[in-house]
């Protein structure tokens, strides 16, 4: 059975051009209720845990110093097949293949500066969340 549960990460390259409130009301307008919520900066350390699963890819390194370079807006997001349903919404990695009208082909310069993340499985939905949200953060 598919999950009502994904993760978002709204990315420096977007906190910093002020588009918080437009990415939250696209969020919203899809039918994703928030079930948490918050702004933070990732460490190093926080970052390399985050993207663990990229640690042997050319673009780790520059991957973690993108997300440590400006603040990040975090949520849990809950919707039936939300994993599925959220990856349609934001498009493709890279907003050059992003279909028209998604989140990354609205907002998103390049592969690495894509706006904002979203898990690839319920698995990682939950990890995910689980490494930003204490259980009294979740509503
Ligand atoms: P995200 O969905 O957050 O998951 C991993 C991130 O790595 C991805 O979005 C991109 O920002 C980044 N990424 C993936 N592929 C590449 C690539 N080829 N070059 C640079 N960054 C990449």
């Amino acid at each position: 059975m598919k999950g009502k549960i994904t993760f978002t990460m709204i990315k420096p390259d977007a906190t910093g051009k002020n588009l918080t409130g437009k990415i939250l009301s696209k969020i919203t307008e899809a039918g994703f209720t928030i079930r948490a919520l918050k702004m933070t900066r990732l460490s190093k350390e926080q970052a390399e845990g985050f993207y663990a699963v990229h640690k042997d890819k050319p673009f780790f390194a520059d991957l973690v110093k993108f997300i440590t370079s400006g603040p990040v807006v975090a949520a849990i997001l809950e919707k039936e097949n939300a994993v599925e349903s959220f990856r349609e919404l934001i498009g493709a990695t890279n907003p050059a293949n992003a279909a028209e009208g998604t989140i990354r082909k609205l907002y998103a310069s390049s592969v690495q500066e894509n706006a904002i993340h979203g898990s690839d499985s319920d698995e990682n939905a939950q990890i995910e969340s689980n490494y930003f949200f204490s259980q009294l953060e979740r509503f």
